[in-house]
């Protein structure tokens, strides 16, 4: 049996060892660029958007609400992504981390774009065996706030395996496969588009405010993230497609004040989107 101060050591050197692996995106050319979240206008439609921006080579995402969203009640929301047209697939992530919160996946398919509903249902950052049968999960939250969450409790067989075949303290994947698709989540298309450097698509989600586990606050802040990847997805026309795993990954925190949009002009701007 471990004691509790060997336990606790073990957390603080795995905490430090893997805030270096795959925090916010670190690329080291990239390093000093900051990513920015601010109000953007659209100069062609009546929305308002909170946006978010890390560079050319990242999409810039857009999220607008309607103004009666509250905490409690589920709301739609809005999302706009343009992507450099080198990307093959765009994940972005309502909860801020790939497992266990209600992931929009978008990639280009002809002058159009499909959206796919997915979720992660494992989260297993690491896992210390403390006993034969039982094993102490950590679930930690990447930056910008990194939080260690312990559970004790048995694992799936599939991933205790995984765990077992690979190391005791650190599973290849962490848990994070390809994501399976999420029928609590729906969306509908309000435009796609590409031209020589970027796909556009914008789509209004039923089901990314509130989930099993979590959802958006109406008026404090959030945490988001998003993932993309440089190789195109395997059936272009099929949301249920696989597609391999990112090249780069990020997080922000930002309150939806600035994509709040009077519910009227939301839902007149929705109306139309299939
Ligand atoms: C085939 C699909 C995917 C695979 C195999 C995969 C695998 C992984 C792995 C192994 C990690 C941990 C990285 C590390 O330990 O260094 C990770 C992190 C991450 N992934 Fe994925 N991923 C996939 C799709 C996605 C999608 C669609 C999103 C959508 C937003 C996403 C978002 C993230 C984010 C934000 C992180 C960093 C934070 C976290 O670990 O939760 N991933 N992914």
């Amino acid at each position: 049996m471990y004691s509790i101060s060997n336990v606790v050591s073990l957390l603080l050197l795995l905490l430090l060892s893997s805030n270096q692996s795959h925090a916010s995106p670190t690329p080291g050319h990239l390093e000093t660029r900051q990513s920015t979240t601010k109000k953007y206008c659209s100069p062609t439609t009546s929305i308002c958007y909170l946006e978010y921006s890390w560079g050319t080579s990242i999409p810039v995402f857009r999220i607008a609400v309607p103004d009666s969203a509250s905490t409690n009640a589920p709301f739609d929301t809005l999302l706009q992504i343009v992507s450099p047209i080198s990307l093959g697939w765009v994940g972005f992530s309502w909860g801020g981390g790939m497992t266990l919160n209600p992931l929009t996946v978008v990639w280009p398919n002809g002058n159009g774009a499909t959206v796919s509903s997915r979720w992660s249902p494992y989260d297993l950052s690491f896992v210390i065996a403390l006993a034969p049968a039982e094993y102490l999960t950590l679930i930690l939250n990447e930056p910008p706030f990194p939080t260690l969450i312990p559970s004790l409790q048995p694992l799936p067989p599939q991933i205790k395996q995984s765990a077992n075949k690979h190391s005791p303290l650190r599973p290849p994947t962490s848990g994070r496969t390809l994501p399976s698709t999420y029928s609590s989540a729906s969306y509908r298309t309000v435009s796609a588009s590409r031209n020589a450097t970027h796909w556009t698509v914008e789509t209004v989600c039923t089901g990314c405010s509130k989930w099993s586990g979590g959802g958006l606050s109406a008026t404090g802040v959030n945490s988001f993230a998003w993932a993309v990847s440089k190789t195109p997805v395997s059936q272009p026309g099929n949301s249920g497609s696989s597609f391999s795993i990112h090249n780069n990954v990020g997080m922000f925190s930002e309150s939806l004040s600035a994509g709040k949009v009077p519910k009227a002009t939301f839902d007149a701007y929705v109306k139309n989107a299939r």
